[in-house]
């Protein structure tokens, strides 16, 4: 069976094919999350942190595909389900035992919704790494407006101690600073 650091050497080999350039540093910023949350974090979750968004490195398929921004969460289900296929078949030929395989695909699966204490520490994670790293570029992408959607739904999600680790992010960008503030 592959180890741990073989799986996250051939993740890292695959996410900068996105159209995201930021792809691989939001995997590893998910990952330091993760392990703050949770430092005993097993070998499924680190996987699930980092390959949670690989369908964007496969398929090339981002959220400016996405016309109306009501259908979100249609959006991020099946982007959940791409990922959770694709990881799946990765370590299906790497190997990996199927407990293992099961546990990743299904935090992969619910890391845009949670529900369960392990698939909510991904998807705190997910969102911390976003306040701390994304903005800046979601904003050139997406403009103004949508980057309010955006910092809304993210902080939206997250657990009262996550929105509390959000407030401790130092924005040194001042338009980021006050999206920030007026969105939350
Ligand atoms: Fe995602």
């Amino acid at each position: 069976m592959a180890s741990f650091d073989f799986i996250q050497k051939e993740i890292y080999s695959i996410l900068p094919e996105s159209p995201l350039d930021f792809e691989l540093m939001h995997a590893q910023l998910v990952l330091k999350w993760v392990l703050k949350l949770k430092p005993d974090a097993d070998e499924a979750l680190k996987i699930a942190a980092l390959a949670r968004d690989i369908d964007r490195a496969i398929t090339g398929i981002t959220e400016k595909d996405l016309s109306d921004y009501s259908k979100i969460n249609e959006f991020k289900k099946e982007h959940s389900v791409r990922s959770a296929n694709f990881i799946a078949e990765l370590l299906v030929k790497h190997g990996c035992q199927e407990e293992i395989i099961k546990k990743v695909k299904d935090l992969v699966e619910k890391h845009e919704v949670g529900g369960d204490s392990e698939s909510d520490i991904l998807m705190n994670a997910d969102s911390l790494a976003y306040f701390e790293y994304n903005i800046p570029s979601y904003l050139k992408r997406n403009g103004e407006e949508r980057t309010r959607e955006k910092i809304k739904f993210m902080f939206s999600r997250l657990s009262d101690d996550a929105k509390k680790l959000v407030k401790q992010i130092n924005f040194s960008d001042s338009q980021i600073a006050s999206l920030v503030k007026e969105s939350l």
